[in-house]
């Protein structure tokens, strides 16, 4: 394609941009397969092809051998990421009157399944750890909920790993969401790779959950936003409400090449998954060793987390205490200055991620770039980290909220009213404002806080100025 003057093509140009030699930290991890695939093979519904709804040709026999690969009952492939799955997974299994139980950690694609099924959230709080990093739920808090909602909660959503790569202990809050018959959903969005290497920490597949979705384009090198969804066998769960929600929230036409990249994914984990991943892992421990001799970097270990939780150690979170940056600077001045790019910066800390592929090279740059920063900047100042979100009182329920007449304030204004909107800072795409909820002057504050540090807000009106839209008659 031509790339004069006459042709405006500015998504064309962005990507091109990108493709200037840079060392990558982040997902997706497309290290591991045959890069030719993609471009060709976007077909259609062709004879010889199948349907993505209800199929019964090739993508049905993909999907089976997809679940034997991923120890399920069956499995789906997801063309519009986890994101459709889990609204679909929610929007098919609860009804308004309903209580979803769910960690506040929830990604925003729950959200919508909360507000397309009129069920009510019950959130299990998530506290922080050194930096402000967030932690994940812990049982205790789970089964709090559990024993306050189970009578009407038809599922329970758990999100392990978290974005910090931080995992619930799955094994002991299923058994809870057992003994009270309430389905386990979990979010492994970011844990399609646990299953295939025995020091990765344990999955959903093997700890009893329901339903869980994996971001195949995240950790296992598909197509973005090829993902899968798996049920177990024999789960708690209605599948022909599932199947009829999936087939709402996804496209009708297949995407061949994205469906191509999730079958080519499962077949290269089964026979490559566990080598690769052994070999990340090793590049992964020795960066760890390496940024952790330093005498300003740290890496979140798990002895920074309550007992029973478990560390992706694929994913590592850097905090440090004697430089003048915040990571969002941080972030900057790695792109900038040593051509790194991470997988995502917060207000005190880096989370970099390790991908099949990546050689101790590629680590020694990063190694030598933290080295050379630590040398230049180290002072005595100290970056703290915000105070955490409050969990606000919630009034409604997200669908009653938005269905009301909403009116526009400015955010200087809006504590004490109830949010008519859901807000999302991105990354991580976890709501920290729910519609029903009060706006409370903290989270006020922390919002102006994020805003002054150039966190995207992905629902904020921005435009004459910055506004939250709220609900008009309380
Ligand atoms: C925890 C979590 N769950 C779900 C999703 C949605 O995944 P996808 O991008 O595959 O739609 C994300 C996206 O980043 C996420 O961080």
């Amino acid at each position: 394609m031509a790339d004069g003057e006459s042709c405006d093509f500015p998504i064309l140009k962005a990507l091109q941009n990108q493709l200037t030699s840079r060392h990558r930290f982040h997902v997706p991890a497309h290290s591991a397969l045959p890069g030719e695939y993609w471009g060709r093979y976007d077909l259609t519904e062709l004879p010889g092809l199948d349907h993505l709804f209800a199929p019964r040709g090739c993508i049905a026999r993909a999907q089976e051998l997809a679940a034997d690969v991923f120890r399920a009952g069956s499995t789906y492939f997801l063309v519009n990421g986890s994101s459709c799955g889990l609204t679909a997974a929610i929007f098919s299994q609860c009804s308004p009157g309903d209580t979803l139980i769910m960690g506040r950690n929830s990604h925003r694609s729950a959200a919508a399944g909360l507000i397309f099924s009129g069920v009510k959230p019950e959130f299990i709080p998530v506290g922080e750890g050194p930096a402000g990093i967030p932690l994940n739920v812990l049982p205790h808090d789970t089964e709090k909920a559990v024993q306050h909602s189970a009578a009407k909660a038809p599922g329970l959503l758990i999100t392990s790993p978290n974005y910090w790569g931080v995992c619930s202990n799955l094994g002991e809050i299923a058994g809870l969401a057992r003994k009270r018959s309430v389905p386990l959903f979990v979010d492994e969005a970011h844990g399609g790779h646990f299953l295939f290497h025995q020091s990765l920490p344990a999955c959903a597949a093997l700890s009893g959950a329901d339903l869980w979705v994996n971001s195949a384009h995240k950790t296992l090198g598909a197509l973005t936003p090829g993902s899968y969804m798996h049920l177990r066998k024999g789960a708690l769960i209605n599948t022909w409400k599932l199947e009829e929600a999936l087939a709402m929230v996804q496209t009708s036409s297949p995407p061949y090449p994205v469906l191509l990249s999730l079958d080519l994914t499962r077949g290269w984990l089964r026979n490559c998954g566990n080598d690769a991943f052994e070999s990340a892992l090793e590049t992964a421990f020795y960066l760890r060793y390496k940024i952790t001799q330093s005498a300003v970097f740290q890496c979140l270990d798990l002895a920074d987390l309550p007992l029973g939780m478990q560390l992706d150690p694929l994913r590592l979170t850097l905090y440090w205490e004697k430089l003048p940056f915040t990571g969002y600077q941080l972030c900057e001045l790695l792109s900038a200055e040593y051509r790194i790019e991470v997988e995502m910066a917060g207000a005190a800390y880096l989370v970099i991620l390790v991908h099949p592929g990546m050689g101790q090279e590629t680590a020694e740059v990063l190694i030598r770039a933290l080295r050379e920063i630590e040398k230049r900047f180290k002072t005595e100042n100290r970056i703290r980290p915000p105070a955490p979100y409050l969990l606000p009182p919630q009034f409604m329920s997200p669908r009653e909220a938005m269905e009301k007449e909403a009116r526009l304030v400015p955010l200087d204004q809006a504590a004490g009213c109830v949010a008519a909107q859901l807000l999302t800072p991105f990354p991580p795409g976890a709501p920290v404002l729910y519609p029903g909820e009060e706006v409370l002057s903290e989270t006020v504050e922390r919002i102006a806080e994020d805003l002054r540090n150039g966190i995207h807000f992905q629902d904020m009106i921005v435009s004459p100025s910055l506004q939250l839209r709220v609900v008009s008659d309380w």
